[in-house]
């Protein structure tokens, strides 16, 4: 078996994530609410004291119903959210696929798009340079490279992204659901991908609701219900607690 080295790559100690929820959409409504003094909105709890850590090289399931927070939990790691309380560390390079298009800008070329992400992710222009065919070639999108993006399918956005993120050097990879827009063949690609890059000793965080699917490619599942963790262990294990 794979040594997994005991170094931590993320720890989350009992954080908090809380949104807003409005419940109003007229002016009539907003005024009334004022005048009856009623809230305009309530918070939510997205998060309520979630705590673990990932160790490097280890690939772990992050599992859960929708709205359990698995998503929330993966923009705080990546860094596009902030807690409210508690807090997230994370050692090394750490490239997030966790929303469809996002980190692209739309009136741009595939091009320019891939030296634009891939310099959001910590490459050189030289880097970008001597990769840039092997993105290209991986995503298998060379037709439509010098389009603007926001012509571009789903799962033509994921091709690029998912391309340009396996070419730069991370050391931590999150990944949301995002490979379910792509296509059978695409898809079996990706998931080699992902299974070379752990056997290279990079550490995997992936969110997905094909269960069979990420249970085997991750050994331990981590269970979100309400935003708290339900269950740490062995992938098996958590998705048979998430069926009970
Ligand atoms: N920006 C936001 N504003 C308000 N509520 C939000 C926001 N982002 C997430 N939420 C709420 O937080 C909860 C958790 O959302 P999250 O996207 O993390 O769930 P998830 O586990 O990824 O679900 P799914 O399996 O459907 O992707 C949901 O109830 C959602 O409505
Ligand atoms: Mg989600």
């Amino acid at each position: 078996m794979r040594r997994i080295s005991e170094t931590p790559r993320i720890v989350v100690r009992d954080v908090r994530k809380e949104f807003k929820l409005r419940h109003t959409h007229s002016i009539k409504e907003t005024a009334l609410a004022a005048v009856r003094r009623k809230p305009l909105t309530t918070q939510f709890r997205a998060l309520d004291g979630v705590s673990f850590e990932i160790a490097e090289g280890e690939a772990v399931a992050l599992l859960g119903f929708n709205g359990s927070g698995k998503s929330t939990m993966l923009k705080l790691i990546s860094g596009v959210l902030t807690p409210d309380s508690g807090s997230i560390l994370t050692r090394g390079r750490v490239a997030g696929l966790i929303e469809v298009g996002a980190g692209f800008h739309p009136d741009l070329s595939g091009r320019e798009n891939i030296y634009l992400n891939a310099a959001i992710l910590g490459m050189s222009k030289k880097e970008i340079d001597a990769r840039f065919e092997s993105i290209v070639d991986f995503s298998e999108i060379e037709r439509f490279i010098d389009t603007e993006v926001k012509h571009y399918s789903s799962g033509m956005f994921l091709r690029l992204a998912f391309s340009v993120a396996i070419h730069t050097e991370v050391d931590v990879l999150l990944i949301d659901e995002i490979l379910s827009v792509g296509d059978e063949p695409f898809q079996k690609k990706c998931l080699t991908r992902i299974r070379e890059l752990h056997a290279e000793g990079k550490t995997l965080v992936v969110v997905s609701h094909d269960l069979d699917m990420v249970s085997k490619l991750c050994d331990r599942g981590v269970l979100l219900r309400d935003g708290k963790v339900l269950f740490d262990g062995p992938s098996t294990q958590a998705v048979e607690v998430m069926r009970t």
